[in-house]
């Protein structure tokens, strides 16, 4: 098996705090790490290896916890707030994708566009139609892509053909599972699309199909908009909270995540902690629906995992480096410091435990899979002029992600496998 050894700088967050190495190298054989060390000892290790030098900062490649598969073509439409963007954009878009023709290409897209962004792993939102997430499973399979994605459930309050019933989603679901999900590295996801587009025995049969695939995740929409929570709390008046609704059916747990979870009483946060659910915590959608300011300390205090998303289409950048400039910037509003490394965790580690991939992505440790990003400018723009000033690896990963964006990924390694991306 071929040996390469990749050479430069590089930054990870394996634990919440930011660990770099200058002069150092990654070894690479059959798609996973099998060194991480000084440059002079691998080389000397590892004589025949091909090396590949790297100039800029090398981090493990992001892990998006929340975007949307069918929501490429509708990201940045202009005017409402979250329940009119769903009826008068998001929900045409979809419907799109029950040609076979234009699933299949956006397919191809999304996880180029994915990769061009530097993300190797996501759990995505799929979406109603089988064959379409089908296609979805095959390109991700195509890339080598470790992540999780799934069949969207929903069975009301919808136009007619993106809503099908609880059993026709639990055929679908199982076919799905059997066919894409035994390798390990690509999960599935059960995905009822929020409580207000699933009625009681739709949630009762997502409860049902989670408990009997105890490998799978689970991941929904919460508490995203203050109208949002008023419309469950009218569709579910004998439940006491809307994370209730959720509780109930029996959908939290440790292999559950829910995107935004913004507008929660104590109640529900300690509902969350206490059951070891999870967060995808999205800023940049948020800001753009104007839905509401995460509190990402309240979240950590009490001892919920957070982790990031992009949300697109209701976020406006596939790349988390954009998503990590508006949770910066989201957290400084609230009177909040972020430290670097917890940011550079957030992006990666934080969310490769959130699909539970924990062992297989996320960091450089030595058996994980080779997934990885080189930062650096490209243009002669800002960010340029900043990072020439940048005196540390910390603070360069900081400037890029204020300053940087997509193009600032100069190129993204998944399972060792190198694309460089035309400046
Ligand atoms: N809530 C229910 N569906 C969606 C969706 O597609 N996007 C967002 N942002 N929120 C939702
Ligand atoms: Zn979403």
């Amino acid at each position: 098996m071929s040996i390469t050894l990749h050479t430069g700088s590089f930054l990870h967050a394996p634990n919440g705090q930011s660990e770099g190495r200058t002069h150092a190298g990654l070894v690479v054989s059959g798609g996973r790490i099998i060194a991480f060390d000084a440059e002079a000892r691998l080389k000397d290790r590892y004589p025949d290896a091909q090396v590949i030098a790297h100039p800029g900062l090398i981090i493990p490649g992001f892990v998006d916890t929340h975007v949307h598969f069918p929501q490429l073509a509708m990201a940045g439409a202009h005017g409402e707030s979250l329940l009119d963007w769903l009826t008068r954009y998001t929900f045409p878009a979809e419907l799109a994708f029950d040609d076979h023709d234009h699933a299949e290409a956006r397919a191809q897209q999304f996880i180029r566009m994915l990769g061009r962004a530097g993300t190797t792993s996501a759990l995505i939102f799929g979406v109603s139609f089988e064959t379409a997430v089908q296609q979805l499973f095959s390109a991700m399979k195509d890339a080598k892509m470790a992540g999780a994605t799934g069949l969207v459930w929903m069975d009301r309050e919808g136009p007619k053909g993106l809503l099908q019933s609880a059993q026709s989603c639990l055929d679908a679901s199982d076919r799905l599972l059997n066919k894409f999900c035994n390798s390990g590295h690509l999960r599935y996801a059960l995905l009822p699309r929020f409580a207000p587009s699933c009625s009681p025995a739709m949630l009762e049969a997502s409860g049902h199909f989670l408990a009997s695939h105890p490998d799978i995740l689970m991941q929904t929409h919460l508490s995203e908009s203050i109208d949002e929570v008023e419309w469950v709390r009218s569709l579910f008046p004998q439940t006491t909270s809307y994370t209730e609704v959720y509780h109930q059916f029996g959908l939290c747990g440790p292999q559950s995540s829910f995107a935004h979870s913004i507008h929660l009483s104590d109640d529900e946060l300690e509902l969350l902690a206490s059951t070891g659910s999870q967060i995808a915590h999205c800023p940049s959608a948020n800001l753009f629906l104007g839905s509401g300011l995460f509190d990402f300390d309240r979240a950590q205090v009490n001892g919920v995992h957070t982790a990031l998303g992009s949300d697109v289409g209701a976020g406006t950048s596939l790349c988390l480096l954009d998503v990590l400039r508006d949770f910066y910037s989201v957290q400084m509003t609230q009177g909040h410091r972020i430290d670097v490394g917890q940011m550079l965790y957030l992006a990666t580690q934080a969310g490769a435990n959130l699909l539970g991939l924990g062992d297989e992505v996320g960091s450089f440790a030595i058996g994980k899979r080779a997934d990885f990003v080189v930062i650096r400018p490209i243009w002669d723009d800002l960010f340029a002029a900043r990072w020439a000033q940048c005196n540390s690896m910390e603070d360069q990963f900081f400037a890029a992600a204020m300053l940087g964006g997509t193009s600032s990924i100069a190129s993204t390694t998944i399972a060792g496998r190198t694309t460089i991306h035309p400046g």
